[in-house]
């Protein structure tokens, strides 16, 4: 059967170009760098808020869409977004440190902040991602590219992200930086309600015991700052609310053949149901990691050297990191010792 994938280039908020422009000189002056210390820059990007000089339009959208109901909205698009006017190309054999050295501008750190705050999210990072850096990179690495991680270089599976942490996300936020225009690829993502709804009641009653299983995921095991010991059994459904779909496709596998069943047919409603959504400079996709699901696919490029300087930045957020202090590294707020 041939399914119809609806894309879309439309976004719930854009920028206008003067706005855009105004808000890139504002946050270009930011020379606090949130890589060498996190809560200074916080501190900074927080003060351009209370002294209201972020578009009133943006909080007001910000506003509201705070106020959507996460089942049935769980992904918010916007375009126009500030963005670093210079990205450096970064190093393949280590993207990471490269960027800590030659980024020198924290525009697109900063919007992504600048977001969260107003959308009254806390973002996190962790010990084993990054070496805890709370703005991540959505790029590839060549130790990593062949893995399920954000530093692949081809397709991701439907997950939801660091599903089977400790501390699992509520929302996660993908700003994009760079993008070759001969390349397609699509950040796709499902509304778990369309899945949940296509289930039947003795698939739903299968998929919520645990009898499933997913390794821990590949960039929390090369982090390897923390041991983690081996993944627990767990339910797909009903974990963190009653949208939750805990699931990795390909790598989460059902410890029974009914187990193993149904898990097929949720697979087959997440690839009917989803939208594809193109990342592109300046835009950013924020979704509801408990309500929604996501994975990349590659359209169409023409080589792969073309993927390989695909950048967005992410981070992950928690609605309160209160309820996760116990899990904190000693002396570091919001990083996650795992
Ligand atoms: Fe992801």
């Amino acid at each position: 059967m041939w399914v119809h994938v609806e894309e879309t280039t439309d976004t719930d908020f854009a920028f206008e170009n003067r706005e855009t422009e105004k808000l890139t000189d504002l946050l270009l002056q930011i020379d606090v760098n949130p890589y060498a210390g996190y809560p200074a820059f916080e501190g900074e990007v927080a003060g351009l808020l209370d002294d209201k000089r972020v578009p009133r339009r943006f909080k007001d959208f910000c506003d509201e869409a705070r106020e959507w109901p996460k089942h049935e909205r769980p992904v918010i698009t916007l375009k126009g977004c500030p963005i670093d006017p210079d990205l450096p190309y970064l190093d393949f054999s280590d993207p990471v440190v490269d960027k800590r050295r030659r980024k020198k501008t924290y525009v697109s750190e900063a919007f992504l902040l600048v977001y969260a705050l107003l959308m009254k999210q806390e973002p996190i990072g962790y010990a084993n991602v990054n070496d805890g850096d709370v703005f991540q990179d959505i790029h590839p690495w060549d130790k990593l590219a062949h893995t399920q991680s954000q530093k692949a270089l081809a397709d991701i599976g439907f997950h939801k992200d660091l599903a089977n942490h400790f501390v699992r996300p509520d929302w996660v936020n993908l700003l994009g930086l760079r993008q070759s225009a001969e390349t397609f690829v699509s950040t796709s993502y499902t509304r778990n309600i369309d899945v949940l709804n296509g289930l039947s009641e003795s698939q739903r009653e299968v998929l919520s015991e645990s009898n499933f299983y997913t390794p821990f995921d590949d960039l929390t095991v090369a982090g390897n700052n923390v041991r983690l010991g081996d993944a627990e059994r767990h339910p797909v459904l009903g974990g963190a609310s009653d949208y939750d779909i805990r699931a990795f496709e390909n790598r989460t596998i059902g410890l029974t053949p009914e187990a193993q069943q149904a898990l097929y047919v949720l697979v087959k409603l997440l690839h009917r149901h989803k939208k594809r959504f193109r990342i592109l400079p300046g835009f950013l996709l924020g979704e509801a990691n408990n309500e929604s699901i996501h994975c990349k696919e590659i359209i169409y490029t023409p080589t792969t050297e073309a993927l390989q300087n695909r950048w967005l930045q992410k981070t992950v957020n928690v609605a309160d990191s209160n309820q996760h202090a116990h899990h904190f590294v000693p002396g570091r707020d919001r990083i996650v010792n795992g």
